[in-house]
């Protein structure tokens, strides 16, 4: 999909479709009255005749109004001016996209942009804009051999703001497009399925996306992680004939003396439990368990897309976790590369396993900042269900940072207690820490364990497990949280 800013008054615009907005009742926004005057009021005849009233969501496509050049115009409903909300803008967004592709279309010009929004502004407008546009466009549907739908006429979307806007808007544009094109990538992945999408598959990805954007890339194999002493990854991997791979992309955009901003993600391409077995029902959504790993991928491209101004490294923990003769057994005990000895009393918390070797690991990027990104407890599903990820640092500005991140990108986080309460739930009777921590609290007791392997540097972990995808009838990757990343990254970038 193109897009661009233009600044076209409605009544000089030639495009297959110009995209006005109504508010409730019948109230025609300034670009529908500007219509409105030039064809003889006959958008307030057609509004009259009841066929629309504006409300939020609601659109009415007219064809070959009299004295517009142009084949069609469509009224999109934003409901009551005062009202009018971020929800209420989306949902009104994507109405009106959705109208447009059922057209035949090839492209519109949107004067929705420069509507009174109430806790938004520009910037906000055109890059959810883009991001629904985008999302309307994608398709899950990538293996079938033949196509559910026909291709979208859409290809170009025109964003019309006041000139005065423009700077801030092109700004908006580049930043949306990255950001869509990071979700895009981490949907894709996550909706591959486990037999196409393994280790090896994911490390070909970032080697891919290293060349694309010039960066830099090591794969470590199974001999490096053993000389590192990554027992714990090593022990999820045992029962797998994938070989497993440890991926690190980086991004330097900033000085060379600039400590990087690392993101870990949890790459597990497949996660059956391991010997302690996932029963049958949707197992296959499994399959989304490297979504942490896609997502580091999608904000490492949006970043280095948008040649952002700060040095950022993505460091994935990748393997699967199957049961097999050769698996590891609950009641094992492994030694982790922090040195630390961990009980391993169900192979199905094999998350935290993978992750704080790759935490370890970390520490000899001395970084400002890791974040990791991780589908890691279902438990995190039952207390926060699919609206927030589940936020956990125990220092408060980083806390704030990633809040207001995701606050900016529509794509929240909500934080929750890692009180050093919860630590003696792994306490173990043979080793430094058990795997697990019992059923209270689940995705806290999980954050606690990595949080024993992150004591050298500023820390927070995001679990994703309720956001990553959604089940049933739509299910699919959502690329969650690639835009809390990007904008916690811009963020980042513009402080400096
Ligand atoms: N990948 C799962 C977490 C998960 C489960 C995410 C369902 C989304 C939906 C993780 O590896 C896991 O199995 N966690 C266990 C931990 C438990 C054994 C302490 C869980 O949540 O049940
Ligand atoms: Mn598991
Ligand atoms: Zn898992």
């Amino acid at each position: 999909m193109e897009f661009s800013i233009k600044n076209t008054q409605p009544e000089k615009q030639r495009a297959a479709c110009i995209v006005v907005g109504v508010y409730e009742t019948r109230q025609l926004s300034a670009s529908a009255q500007q219509l409105d005057n030039l064809s003889q009021n006959h958008l307030t005849r057609i509004l009259a005749m009841g066929d629309m009233d504006g409300r939020v969501g609601s659109t009415l496509m007219l064809h070959h109004a009299p004295d517009i050049g142009n084949d069609r115009v469509l009224l999109v409903g934003l409901g009551k001016a005062k009202e009018l909300d971020r929800k209420a803008f989306l949902t009104s967004i994507n109405a009106a996209l959705a109208a447009i592709n059922d057209t035949g279309a090839p492209n519109a010009a949107l004067y929705l942009l420069e509507e009174t929004v109430a806790n938004a502004d520009l910037r906000w407008k055109i890059e959810q804009t883009i991001l629904a546009a985008q999302a309307q466009r994608h398709t899950a549907g990538k293996l079938k051999s033949k196509k559910d739908a026909p291709a979208k006429a859409l290809k170009k979307l025109t964003l019309i703001v006041e000139p005065a806007n423009n700077k801030t808007a092109e700004i908006a544009l580049a930043e949306g497009r990255a950001i869509a094109a990071g979700v895009e990538l981490a949907k894709d992945l996550g909706n591959l399925p486990g037999n196409i999408c393994t280790p090896s598959y994911l490390a070909e990805q970032a080697l891919d996306m290293s060349k694309e954007f010039s960066l830099k890339c090591e794969i470590l194999e199974r001999k490096d992680m053993e000389k590192l002493g990554m027992g714990a990854l090593l022990a999820v991997t045992q029962g797998s004939r994938q070989p497993p791979k440890f991926i690190v992309l980086r991004h330097n955009g900033g000085k060379k003396t600039d400590a990087p901003v690392v993101l870990v993600g949890k790459g597990i391409t497949f996660d059956a439990g391991g010997i302690s077995l996932k029963p049958a029902a949707e197992m296959d959504e499994m399959k989304y368990d490297m979504c942490g790993a896609a997502s580091v991928l999608g904000a490492i491209r949006a970043a280095a897309e948008l040649k952002l101004p700060l040095n950022l490294i993505g460091v994935i923990p990748s393997c699967e976790n199957l049961p097999d003769g050769q698996a590891v057994k609950p009641g094992d005990i492994v030694t982790s590369m922090s040195g630390q000895t961990i009980e391993i009393l169900n192979t199905d918390a094999e998350g935290r396993l993978i992750l704080c070797d790759a935490l370890t690991y970390a520490e000899r990027f001395d970084p400002a900042v890791v974040i990791d990104i991780a589908t890691l407890t279902g438990a995190c599903v039952i207390a926060l269900g699919h609206h927030v990820s589940g936020l956990f640092t125990e220092d408060d500005a980083l806390a704030g940072e990633l809040e207001r991140a995701g606050q900016a990108a529509h794509d929240r986080a909500w934080r929750m207690p890692l009180w050093e309460d919860y630590q003696s739930q792994l306490d173990s009777n043979f080793a430094d820490m058990a795997n697990i921590g019992g059923r209270p609290a689940g995705s806290i007791t999980a954050a606690c364990f990595l949080s024993r392997f992150t004591k050298k540097y500023n820390w927070a972990h995001l679990d994703i497990a309720g956001t990553a995808w959604k089940s049933g009838k739509e299910k699919g990757g959502t690329g969650r949280p690639v835009p809390l990343l990007v904008h916690f990254l811009l963020a980042r970038a513009a402080a400096i």
